[in-house]
């Protein structure tokens, strides 16, 4: 089982949607098992694999918010809440890709959990207490790193950072790979390791993007992957009917890249 973090502490930079779409391809395209987790309390990636209808009837009772345990007096449950309870089986219209959605709530999840102990564990806890059995989990993560993707740290084998390669979205870089290397020294059994770096939303008309590319490939603050993912539409337009532009529009040009990605993520995973 191989877990990888998408992060950035910019929004709006692709994390979700590569989630999405390489998690879409490596279930429909590679044959392998893969879980989606959304640690993000906007619900994004909840959104673009099920319907609004279909997250309103489990979304108070069966979410990483109830994984992590914010729901527990609200419910009066003890301790044992399963995480498999959350899972969501064969979502976005296929069989292999499987979903634990998020729920807005999780925005008060560090305040809720202020004095529980181990709190970063939660989730590594209820994964090693389950017998899980997927290729690949993929996280969706917030812009920050709250105690949501903390917990998303804890079990990560790897992070990939997508990035559009403009000024902003590279301002936090060295930030971030400071952030980790400090976690990784008080989490010691955390592994986790960055992956690479994945030019997203990359405009040709933009000598911007090309100069930051150069830029970024040149500082290696992170690996980058050689594969870049051009701005196209189609991969925007897909979550209008809760599902990967891999299965809604799989010959366009940004579900293109996302294969060459995925090819490139599986040579680099040993
Ligand atoms: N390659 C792309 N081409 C065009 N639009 C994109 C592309 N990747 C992402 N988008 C759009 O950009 C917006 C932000 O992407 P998203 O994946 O939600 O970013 P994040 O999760 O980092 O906030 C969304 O509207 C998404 O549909
Ligand atoms: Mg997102």
């Amino acid at each position: 089982m191989i877990t990888i973090s998408f992060i950035n502490m910019k929004g709006g930079v692709g994390k979700t949607t590569s989630v999405v779409e390489i998690a879409a391809i490596l279930a429909k395209e590679h044959n392998k098992k893969v879980l989606v987790i959304d640690m993000d309390p906007q619900t994004n990636a909840t959104l673009s694999l099920i319907s609004f209808e279909e997250w309103e009837k489990i979304k108070d009772t069966s979410t990483i918010a109830d994984v992590l345990g914010m729901n527990k007096s609200a419910s009066s449950r003890d301790d044992e809440f399963d995480i498999k309870d959350a899972i969501i089986e064969s979502v976005g219209g296929i069989p292999n890709l499987d979903l634990i959605p998020s729920h807005l709530e999780l925005t008060f999840l560090d305040l809720d959990l202020v004095s529980v102990a181990a709190r970063e564990s939660i989730l590594k806890n209820q994964i090693d207490n389950s017998d899980l059995d997927y290729d690949f989990i993929l996280i969706d993560c917030p812009p920050n790193l709250t105690l949501a993707p903390q917990n998303a740290l804890v079990i990560s084998d790897y992070i990939i950072v997508p990035v559009v390669p403009e000024i902003f979205p590279a301002i936090g870089l060295p930030l971030l790979v400071n952030r980790v290397k400090k976690w990784k020294k008080s989490f010691r059994d955390c592994k986790v390791e960055f992956l690479g770096m994945v030019f997203t939303k990359v405009d040709g008309r933009y000598n911007i993007h090309a100069q930051q590319m150069v830029a970024l490939r040149k500082e290696k603050v992170i690996p980058c992957f050689s594969t870049i993912i051009r701005q196209n539409v189609d991969v925007s337009k897909s979550v209008a009917y809760h599902k990967p532009a891999t299965v809604v529009y799989p010959y366009c040009s940004g579900v293109q890249s996302y294969r060459n990605l995925v090819k490139e993520i599986l040579r680099k995973i040993p």
